[in-house]
């Protein structure tokens, strides 16, 4: 094992979250297995999985936006930013991806 992916259905703590989902993705893997492209393929796969699990189900993420690994990772995905907010004594990133339609 060198890591986590995971999506987690989260009660959502205000307004502006509530309205882009509450699916959580979240993504943790060993600094040893950082810069293969294994986070991107997993969680690529995660959301894949999702997509014909609950069709139609938008995810969303947040990380700190001086994470510059993260927000690589989130913007590779497709997560695109609703808007960022103070917590934890830093800045955090907040996105929303959502599965692509038949149409594309
Ligand atoms: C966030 C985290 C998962 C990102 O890990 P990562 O290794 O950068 O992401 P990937 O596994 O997708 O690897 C992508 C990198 O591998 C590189 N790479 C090398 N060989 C590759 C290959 N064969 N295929 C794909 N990518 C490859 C990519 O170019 C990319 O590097 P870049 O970002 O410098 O351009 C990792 O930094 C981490 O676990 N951090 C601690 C936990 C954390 O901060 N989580 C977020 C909190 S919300």
């Amino acid at each position: 094992m060198v890591g986590i992916v995971q999506l987690e259905r989260r009660d959502v703590d205000y307004e502006v979250r509530q309205a882009a989902g509450n699916v959580d993705l979240g993504y943790l893997l060993l600094p040893e297995a950082w810069g293969r492209g294994y986070a991107t393929e997993a969680c690529d796969a995660a959301l894949s999985w999702l997509a014909g699990a609950l069709p139609g189900e938008a995810v969303v993420l947040v990380t700190q936006s001086a994470n510059a690994p993260s927000m690589r990772l989130a913007a590779r995905l497709g997560f695109v930013e609703v808007e960022r907010f103070e917590a934890y004594d830093a800045e955090q990133w907040f996105g929303r991806w959502t599965p692509p339609t038949a149409t594309g």
